[in-house]
C-alpha cells in the first residue's frame, strides 16, 4: 500500500510525533490513530470538504487536459528542476499528474500527494504506487514531519510558506507554478472566465523572502490548438467550474503562459 512507502515522512496531525501502519490504520506512539480509505489514501482532514475542494467531474476534465499534453512543458520544467530528489510532497497536487513527473524514474523516490478533495485522493492513490496520497488542509500544519523533504511542489496550489519552509531541509527545494493573466487567453475573452491577477509571481516572490531565497524563474508561454471538447475540459478542471461553465464552448487557439518559480530555503 503507497502509504506505507512515506510513513518515515508523516506526522500525526495531533501531537506531531511519528506515524506507523498496523492494522489497516496509522498511529503514533500517543495513541492517535487514522484510518485508511479502502481506496488507499489516508484522510487527515478530521471534518468536511471545503467548498473548494475539486470534485470528481473536475479531476476528471484535469486528467485528460493532462493526457492531451496540453500542461506537458510545466510538467518538464517542475521535473528538472527537482531531478533526482527522493522525498517529494505536492500540495494541492489533484490529480497527482506533477509529482508522478517529478518522482522521476528512480523506483526508491516517494511522493505524498496532500490535497484537501477525497476526490482527489482516491485519483492520485492510483497514479503511482511510489505516492501516498493524504487528505489535509494545507492551511493547517502539513502532517509531515520537520525538514524531512527534499522538495516541494506547489503547482496552480495554495501556498503555506511558513509550513513549506519548516518541512523542508536545508539543502531543499520549493516549486512553485502560477498563472499569468494572459493564461488561457483565447478562452477567457471569449467566455468570460475569472481574471487572472498581474504580479502574482511577483507578489509570492515578495512573500516567500521572509523564508526562502528565489533560485530560478522560467516563462512558459505557448499556444496550443484544442478541440471544443478539450476547451470545455480546460474551463471545467479549474475554478471557474465553481462559478460557471459556458453550455457551448468551441475550440480554437489557446494560450498557455505560466511562471515557474524555485526557492531555497534561506539558511537557519
Ligand atoms: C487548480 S487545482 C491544481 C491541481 C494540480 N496541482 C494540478 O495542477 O493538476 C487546485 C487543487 O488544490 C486543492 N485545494 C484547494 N484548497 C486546498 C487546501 N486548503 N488544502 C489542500 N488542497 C487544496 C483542490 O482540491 C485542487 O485539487
Amino acid at each position: 500500500m503507497a502509504i506505507d512507502v512515506a510513513t518515515d515522512l508523516l506526522a500525526c496531525p495531533v501531537c506531531r510525533s511519528g506515524l506507523g501502519v498496523a492494522d489497516g490504520s496509522l498511529h503514533c506512539v500517543n495513541s492517535h490513530s487514522f484510518d485508511l480509505a479502502r481506496q488507499g489514501y489516508l484522510n487527515l482532514l478530521g471534518g468536511p470538504e471545503p467548498a473548494n475542494a475539486d470534485t470528481a467531474a473536475m479531476l476528471a476534465a484535469r486528467g485528460r487536459v493532462h493526457a492531451a499534453g496540453v500542461f506537458e512543458p510545466v510538467a518538464e520544467q517542475v521535473a528538472a528542476q527537482v531531478a533526482g530528489r527522493m522525498s517529494i510532497l505536492e500540495v494541492g497536487s489533484g490529480t497527482a499528474y506533477y509529482l508522478a513527473r517529478a518522482l522521476g524514474e528512480d523506483p526508491a523516490a516517494i511522493g505524498v500527494a496532500l490535497d484537501v478533495s477525497k476526490a482527489a485522493a482516491k485519483v492520485a492513490s492510483r497514479t503511482d504506487p511510489r505516492i501516498a496520497a493524504v487528505v489535509a488542509d494545507v492551511w493547517k500544519p502539513l502532517p509531515v514531519r520537520d525538514r524531512c523533504l527534499d522538495a516541494v511542489l506547489c503547482v496552480f496550489a495554495p501556498r503555506n510558506l511558513p509550513e513549506f519552509a519548516r518541512a523542508l531541509r536545508p539543502d531543499g527545494m520549493l516549486v512553485v507554478a502560477t498563472p499569468r493573466p494572459g493564461h488561457l487567453a483565447g478562452l477567457r475573452d471569449r467566455h468570460g472566465l475569472l481574471e487572472v491577477p498581474p504580479d502574482k509571481a511577483d507578489q509570492l516572490a515578495a512573500a516567500a523572502s521572509e523564508f526562502f531565497e528565489l533560485h530560478d524563474t522560467r516563462l512558459l508561454r505557448r499556444q496550443v490548438e484544442v478541440s471544443a471538447g478539450l476547451a470545455a475540459d480546460l474551463i471545467a478542471m479549474g475554478p471557474n467550474a465553481f462559478h460557471r461553465v459556458p453550455e457551448e464552448v468551441a475550440g480554437g487557439t489557446v494560450t498557455i503562459d505560466i511562471t515557474v518559480q524555485t526557492f531555497r530555503p534561506l539558511s537557519s
